[in-house]
């Protein structure tokens, strides 16, 4: 799929079948996410990858808008390593980037796919720090979920909008 067209057409998908992710997909979306640019091309990014049905039932009750984790086949965590980070103001936009690198590169692998809001909201931070393990400086910022899409969903409207567009100043 050609790159515009996925960022055109990408909506946000929350049914999926049961067919599991295979690893090789799971290493694009990876990879896809870990090319995304970063502040002083830092990187601060770690991925939780999570598939074991105890775990996606645990994060599904740690969010209270992120119901289809105890049916999605696959979940990945974005999260950020404050240690390891030269310029930590930073790591929101960073992961954020990463975050949609992987949704895009989800819908144009045929996959679904949907960010679920972690940071910075302290008690789902704190529920999925202790769900995944995370050590004290790591901070995780959202959690996607997975799968292939049960269903097609409806074309996204298009949000261009002239209004929200200014030449030279407000
Ligand atoms: C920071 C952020 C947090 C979000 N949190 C949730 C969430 O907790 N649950 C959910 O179902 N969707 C969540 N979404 C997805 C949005 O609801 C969705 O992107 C928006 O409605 C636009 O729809 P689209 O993605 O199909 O274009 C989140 C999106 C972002 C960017």
């Amino acid at each position: 799929m050609e790159a515009l067209e996925a960022i055109l057409t990408r909506r946000s998908i929350r049914e999926y079948t049961s067919q599991a992710v295979p690893d090789e997909l799971i290493k694009k979306l990876l990879s896809a996410a870990m090319q995304a640019p970063s502040a002083g091309n830092q990187q601060p990014w770690h991925f939780i990858v999570v598939t074991e049905r105890n775990q996606m039932n645990s994060l599904a009750d740690a969010l209270p808008f992120g119901k289809m984790l105890h049916t999605a086949p696959l979940a990945i965590a974005v999260c950020a390593d404050f240690e390891a980070a030269r310029y930590p103001d930073y790591w929101v936009q960073d992961c954020s980037a990463a975050t949609q690198n992987l949704l895009l590169a989800a819908h144009a692998l045929g996959l679904g796919a949907v960010w679920l809001g972690v940071y910075p909201l302290e008690e789902r931070m704190a529920g999925v720090k202790q769900i995944l393990g995370l050590p004290e400086q790591v901070i995780p910022l959202c959690i996607v979920a997975l799968g292939y899409p049960a269903a097609v969903p409806e074309p996204p409207v298009m949000r261009f909008d002239e209004a929200r567009v200014h030449h030279e100043h407000w």
